[in-house]
Parts: C-alpha cells; sequence; structure tokens
C-alpha cells in the first residue's frame, strides 16, 4: 500500500514537474526558491495513514478513542523506578513500597492521536469519597515560586477549568493529564486560578512519602529550610501489567 501510494506520488510530481509551482519543497529549496505549505501532504492523506487506516474517511468515521486500564508507575528523575501509586484508604499519595495488592488501579480514555487533556479514574478505590486523581487546592504555581498544589483523589471536573471549590478545604481539578501512547508517559497540566495552565512539574518529597504538585522545583527546594523536606522531580507512567498476586 504505502509502496503503491508513494509511487503514484513521484508519479504525479514527475507528471506536473514542468510547473515551477508544483515542485517538492525539496526541489524548490534546491533551487533557492521559497518553501510552499505542504500541499502534497493533503491531497495524498492516505500516504501517511497506516495500512488498516486507509480507505476509511476521517470525516465521516473518526478513529475510535482507545481506554486503558492499569497502575500508575512513579519513576524518580533519574528513569529509576520507584514503584506504583498507593491505592490508601485515606485517599491516593505516595509510592506503594509494600504488597503489589495495594496498587492503585486507574482507567482513562483517550484519542487514538493521544492529544487532549483526560480525566484518570480509579477503579476499585480502597478511599472513600470522588474516584478521579488530580489536585486538591487553589494555590498559584509560577515559576519563581514556591508554592504547592495538593495531589489526590478529587471530583470530575471541566477540560481547562481553574480549581473547582469542593467543601471548605479543597477546591479540584481532574482533567489535567495527558497521556503519550508510545511512551505512555502521563503529565500533569494544572490550571492556576486566574485561568492561564501552569508548568506543572510532580514533586516527590522522600521523608513522608508524599507527592504534590510544583511550579519551580528550585523554588520550592530554595524555601525549605529543612534538607528532611527537599523534593525532586518524578514522572507518572500507566503501566499495563497486570500482578500476578492480585489477579484481576
Ligand atoms: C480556593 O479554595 C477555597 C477552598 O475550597 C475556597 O474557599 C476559595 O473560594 C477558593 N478561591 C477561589 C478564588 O476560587
Ligand atoms: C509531608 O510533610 C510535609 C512537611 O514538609 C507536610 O506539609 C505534609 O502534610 C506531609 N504529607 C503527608 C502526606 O504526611
Amino acid at each position: 500500500m504505502r509502496v503503491f501510494v508513494l509511487s503514484c506520488a513521484i508519479a504525479l510530481i514527475l507528471s506536473v514537474s514542468s510547473a515551477v509551482a508544483t515542485l517538492t519543497n525539496a526541489q524548490r529549496l534546491a533551487r533557492g526558491l521559497p518553501v510552499l505549505p505542504p500541499k502534497f501532504g493533503r491531497a495524498l492523506p492516505g500516504y501517511v495513514r497506516t495500512p488498516t487506516a486507509a480507505g476509511a474517511n476521517p470525516s465521516t468515521s473518526p478513529v475510535p478513542p482507545k481506554t486503558y486500564t492499569g497502575r500508575i508507575l512513579v519513576k524518580s528523575y533519574d528513569g529509576g523506578t520507584l514503584g506504583h501509586l498507593y491505592n490508601w484508604a485515606s485517599g491516593i499519595n505516595g509510592v506503594n513500597f509494600g504488597d503489589s495488592s495495594e496498587d492503585l488501579y486507574v482507567t482513562f480514555t483517550v484519542t487514538r492521536s493521544g492529544k487532549g487533556l483526560i480525566d484518570i479514574q480509579a477503579i476499585d478505590p480502597a478511599f472513600t469519597g470522588p474516584s478521579y486523581i488530580g489536585t486538591t487546592n487553589n494555590a498559584t504555581l509560577a515559576t519563581g515560586s514556591p508554592t504547592a498544589v495538593g495531589f489526590g483523589n478529587v471530583i470530575r471536573t471541566p477540560v481547562h477549568s481553574p480549581p473547582v471549590p469542593v467543601g471548605q478545604y479543597n477546591a479540584d481539578e481532574s482533567a489535567i493529564w495527558t497521556f503519550n501512547p508510545t511512551t505512555y508517559e502521563l503529565k500533569a497540566h494544572y490550571v492556576n486560578i486566574n485561568g492561564h495552565k501552569a508548568k506543572t512539574t510532580i514533586a516527590y518529597k522522600i521523608y513522608n512519602n508524599s507527592i504534590f504538585f510544583v511550579g519551580d522545583i528550585g523554588a520550592y527546594n530554595a524555601a525549605q529550610v529543612d534538607p528532611d523536606y527537599l523534593v525532586s522531580p518524578i514522572t507518572f507512567y500507566l503501566d499495563l501489567t497486570v500482578d500476578s498476586s492480585t489477579a484481576r
């Protein structure tokens, strides 16, 4: 299929190559002409599509979204594995260093492109209350600021929403995550009260095995007087493997 489409593309290019306006950008560059927008890519949409998707018209039959289920693997700043997120009775937080039966299992749905912000929902949580995972207060994260925002179980909130007040002390955001379908990394994108997306780093405080979010890890650490309270950046990955001892 690919070879066929490619030869069609080459034939098309050859048949019209006498007209300067239809030169490929590589050819235009070789002749010192300015590059054109990628017309050929749009004229031949099948060229970049996979064999299974070829033939489907994306405007009438969109590729369905995909649902993933698994555990969240926490990796340290150097790429080493710390463990899985903990399914605590008191809520979600920390890395489970104990029995894998206490790992948290989550589910989420993403478009095939992997683009867009998503909610992540806990499956059979050990805690009571809302079952999405996200941010739990409405502090403002910013470069140069030592502020932090909590991580825990939250209500479902709209995409791009600033924190939604919950009860007397909490303010939640759930749709803060992006999923990379190639690397399986889950990244957080917190929205400040002013509606602007903040640069968000997931921080780990080894002192009490706690996870939260900061906008500037250097500023956060510079503001700590007790060296025990220093944090390091961590990253989240979806782990599709099912632990045999829990046999779900
Ligand atoms: C921040 O969250 C607290 C606790 O829910 C709430 O009382 C307060 O109104 C929130 N502030 C804003 C500006 O939303
Ligand atoms: C961890 O320690 C910090 C002190 O730096 C404290 O503010 C926080 O509430 C503690 N978190 C947990 C989960 O114990």
